[in-house]
C-alpha cells in the first residue's frame, strides 16, 4: 500500500521515531534541558507535560461524571499544561477527554489523528446509517465509519501545517513527532500548550483499546493506526 487508508492523500502512517510506550528512551542533551527547566514529568499517554494553570475559579461540572476531586459538583474553569513529544517519548497515544482542548505550537512537528468517534450518525457517508439504527449499540452504529481526520501541526503555516488546532471532548486524540524538516532526522521537540475548558480532571482521561477502534474504523484503517495505541 502506498497510500494512507485515512487520507489518500499522505503516505501511510508510520512513526518517524520509534515508540518508547511508557517507558522513555535516553534523550539528546537539549530536550534533557527543555525537560528539567520546565519541571515537565512523563505523561501516561506517553510525552511529557506539566500543569502550568489551574483556575481558581470553580464552575458547575457540565459533564456527567464522578469526580474524585470534586464532590460539591464544581470544576476549575480552565487548566493549562505544556506538553512535548520528543524523539526519546514521541507518542501520544489514543484517548479522549471530556473537556474542550484548545492547543498551541511553540516549537517543532508532528502529526495530530482525530477519531470524531462523537458524532451522530453520518448519513452522508457512503454506507453511512439512517435515524433508525440509532438505538442499536453503539458499536454496531458505527462500525468501520468513525471519520478520523489527520493533520500535521508545524510552523510552515503557508504549506498547512497548524499553530492552533482544536479538539473537542469525546473524540479520540493522538500525536506523534515528525522531523523538523520534511525527510530529515532530527527534531529539537515538538511542544504546545494545551487548554482544556472547563478544566481537566483526571477522571474524564479515557484510553482507545484495540477493540473499540476496530469497532470505530474500517480493518485498514484499525491495522494502520494499531501502533498509536497505548501498550
Ligand atoms: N494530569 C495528568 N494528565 C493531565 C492532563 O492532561 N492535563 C492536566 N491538566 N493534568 C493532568
Amino acid at each position: 500500500r502506498s497510500h494512507s487508508s485515512l487520507d489518500p492523500s499522505i503516505p501511510p502512517l508510520e512513526p518517524s521515531f520509534a515508540p518508547s510506550y511508557g517507558a522513555p528512551n535516553p534523550e539528546p542533551e537539549h530536550i534533557q534541558k527543555l525537560i528539567s527547566h520546565l519541571s515537565l514529568q512523563p505523561h501516561v499517554e506517553g510525552g511529557y507535560f506539566v500543569e502550568t494553570d489551574r483556575d481558581a475559579l470553580r464552575v458547575p461540572n457540565p459533564f456527567t461524571s464522578v469526580d474524585t476531586e470534586a464532590l460539591d459538583g464544581t470544576r476549575s474553569a480552565s487548566t493549562s499544561i505544556h506538553y512535548l513529544l520528543s524523539p526519546g517519548n514521541p507518542l501520544g497515544a489514543f484517548h479522549r477527554n471530556k473537556g474542550r482542548t484548545v492547543h498551541t505550537l511553540h516549537h517543532g512537528r508532528g502529526r495530530y489523528v482525530i477519531i470524531h468517534a462523537d458524532e451522530a450518525a453520518a448519513p452522508h457517508l457512503p454506507g453511512g446509517y439512517g435515524s433508525d439504527k440509532s438505538n442499536l449499540p453503539e458499536h454496531e452504529r458505527w462500525a468501520g465509519k468513525a471519520r478520523v481526520e489527520v493533520f500535521v501541526v508545524g510552523t510552515d503555516i503557508l504549506k498547512g501545517e497548524r499553530v492552533q488546532w482544536i479538539v473537542e471532548g469525546g473524540k479520540y486524540k493522538s500525536s506523534f513527532l515528525l522531523p523538523d524538516e520534511e525527510g530529515g532526522g532530527e527534531s529539537a521537540g515538538l511542544l504546545i500548550s494545551e487548554t482544556v475548558v472547563p478544566g481537566f480532571e483526571y477522571d474524564d482521561h479515557d484510553f482507545m483499546k484495540a477493540e473499540r477502534m476496530k469497532a470505530l474504523v474500517s480493518e485498514a484503517q484499525a491495522d494502520e493506526m494499531g501502533w498509536m495505541l497505548r501498550k
